[in-house]
C-alpha cells in the first residue's frame, strides 16, 4: 500500500454544503430521499475543506455518518439520510503511459463509466469493451467489482487512488491489495464507508482479444456474419443484448441484479440437482454458481407486481419502481422474495445492491 504525501495545498478552498436535499436524482431506483447534507466532490483537494467544514467535518470520519455516492445506481434507500453524502464528481480521462502493447489510464471516480468504455473503444484498447453500458461512474468499479458478459473491472484495474475517511491519508492501493471477488473488494469490508475513491488507473491492451464466450455473444456475431470482431462490433453485440433484457434505469427506475448469484459447493449441488433437474449453473474455481434470476423465477416472481414495484418480466433479478415507491416497498418486495426463494431452494440469496441504512435487509 503506498502512503502518498499530503497533497492539499495551502491555498484556502471554498466550498458548499448544501442543507436537507432530495438524493432522487442520484440514486437510479429513483427513490426520493432527502440527504442531511449533501456536498458536489470535484477536485480532491476540496476533501481537505470538507474536514474542516464547521458542521460537517466531523461526520466524515464517522462511517455511518458519511455516504459517497456516484450515479447510486448500485443503492436502495430505505429512509432519509442523516449524514453526509458526497456525490463524487472528480472528472478527467488520461492516458499515464503507452507503449507497443497497450496503455494505462487514469480516469477520475466521477467519470461516467461508459464514457470510459466509449473512449477505450473508440481507441482501439481492449479490456473493457464487454462492460459496455453499464451504469454507474467509475470511482464504483472497484468497489463492486462491476462484472458484466464474462469479464470483471478486476481483471484491468492497476490501481486505486483514495483520501482514507478515519486515518485521512492519501493511498494508492494495488490491484492485490484491492482484494477483488465476485462484486465484491475491499471497498465493501474494511473500507466501507471509510474511503473516498479520487480515481481509478487501468491497463488496457492494443492487442484486441475478444471474450465471447458469455451467453449469446458468439452466436450474436455470427448472425452478424462477423467472425473477427473490432471492439465497436463487440460493443455493439453487447449493447443489443443487453437493451433486450435489462431496464433502463432513466426510464424505469432499478439498480441492475438486486441479488448477488448464490455460489454453492459440490455437495450442495447435489442436492440441489436431485431435487430441480433444470437447475443451470457454472462452475468456478471449484464452486457453482447458481443464477439468481432463475431460482426467482422459479419461485415464481417474474412478472410480479406490487403497486409500484415489482420484479421485471425479462430479467427476474431486476427489482424495479413503477414510479412512486418507497425503498421501504422494494426492499419489502425483495424480502418476501429471499424467503420464497430460501423456503423452495434453502438457498439464502444477499442482496447486490447497497442498502442504506444497511441494517435494514439483515
Ligand atoms: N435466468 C432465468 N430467468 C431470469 C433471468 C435469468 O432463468 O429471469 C437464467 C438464464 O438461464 C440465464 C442465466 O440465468 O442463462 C443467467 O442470466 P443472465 O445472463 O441474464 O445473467 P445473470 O446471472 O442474471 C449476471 C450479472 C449481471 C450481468 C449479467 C451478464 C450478477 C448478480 N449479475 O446476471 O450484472 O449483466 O450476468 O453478464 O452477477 C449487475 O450486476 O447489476 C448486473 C446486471
Amino acid at each position: 500500500m503506498l502512503l502518498l504525501k499530503a497533497i492539499f495545498n495551502t491555498i484556502a478552498v471554498m466550498i458548499t454544503v448544501e442543507k436537507n436535499k432530495s438524493l432522487r436524482h442520484f440514486n437510479t431506483f429513483g427513490i426520493d430521499v432527502n440527504a442531511r447534507y449533501l456536498f458536489h466532490l470535484h477536485r480532491p483537494d476540496e476533501l481537505q475543506a470538507l474536514t474542516e467544514h464547521h458542521e460537517v467535518g466531523d461526520m466524515v470520519s464517522v462511517e455511518d455518518k458519511l455516504l459517497v455516492v456516484g450515479q447510486g445506481s448500485n443503492m436502495l434507500f430505505t429512509s432519509d439520510f442523516d449524514g453526509l453524502v458526497i456525490i463524487n464528481e472528480i472528472s478527467g480521462i488520461r492516458i499515464i503511459s503507452e507503449d507497443e502493447s497497450g496503455v494505462v489510464v487514469e480516469a477520475g471516480a466521477g467519470v461516467i463509466w461508459n464514457d470510459l468504455v466509449e473512449f477505450a473503444v473508440a481507441n482501439n484498447f481492449a479490456g473493457i469493451e464487454n462492460l459496455f453500458l453499464i451504469p454507474g461512474t467509475v470511482g464504483a468499479t472497484p468497489v463492486q467489482n462491476i462484472g458484466a458478459y464474462g469479464v470483471e473491472a478486476a481483471e484491468t484495474i492497476e490501481k486505486v487512488r483514495l483520501y482514507h475517511t478515519v486515518t485521512r491519508e492519501w493511498l494508492e492501493l494495488n490491484n492485490q491489495e484491492c482484494r477483488f471477488g465476485y462484486r465484491d473488494s475491499i471497498f465493501k469490508n474494511e473500507l466501507k464507508n471509510r474511503a473516498v475513491i479520487c480515481s481509478v488507473t487501468f491497463r488496457l491492451s492494443k492487442r484486441i482479444k475478444p471474450r465471447l464466450e458469455y451467453g449469446n455473444i458468439r452466436e450474436e456475431l455470427e448472425k452478424r456474419r462477423i467472425s473477427d470482431p473490432s471492439l465497436r462490433q463487440i460493443s455493439d453485440v453487447i449493447a443489443d443484448i443487453r437493451r433486450s433484457k435489462l431496464p433502463d434505469p432513466a426510464v424505469l427506475g432499478n439498480a441492475g441484479s438486486f441479488f448477488k448469484n448464490p455460489v454453492v459447493s459440490i455437495d450442495e449441488l447435489g442436492r440441489l440437482r436431485g431435487s430441480f433437474s433444470g437447475i443451470s449453473y457454472f462452475e468456478q474455481g471449484g464452486r457453482y454458481k447458481i443464477p439468481a434470476g432463475w431460482l426467482i423465477e422459479q419461485a415464481g416472481w417474474k412478472g410480479h407486481r406490487s403497486v409500484n414495484t415489482g420484479c421485471y418480466e425479462k430479467q427476474a433479478l431486476i427489482l424495479v419502481n413503477y414510479g412512486g415507491a418507497a425503498g421501504s416497498e422494494v426492499l419489502d418486495l425483495a424480502l418476501r422474495i429471499r424467503e420464497s426463494v430460501q423456503e423452495k431452494f434453502g438457498i439464502r440469496l444477499e442482496s447486490e445492491v447497497n442498502i442504506v441504512p444497511g441494517q435494514a435487509f439483515y
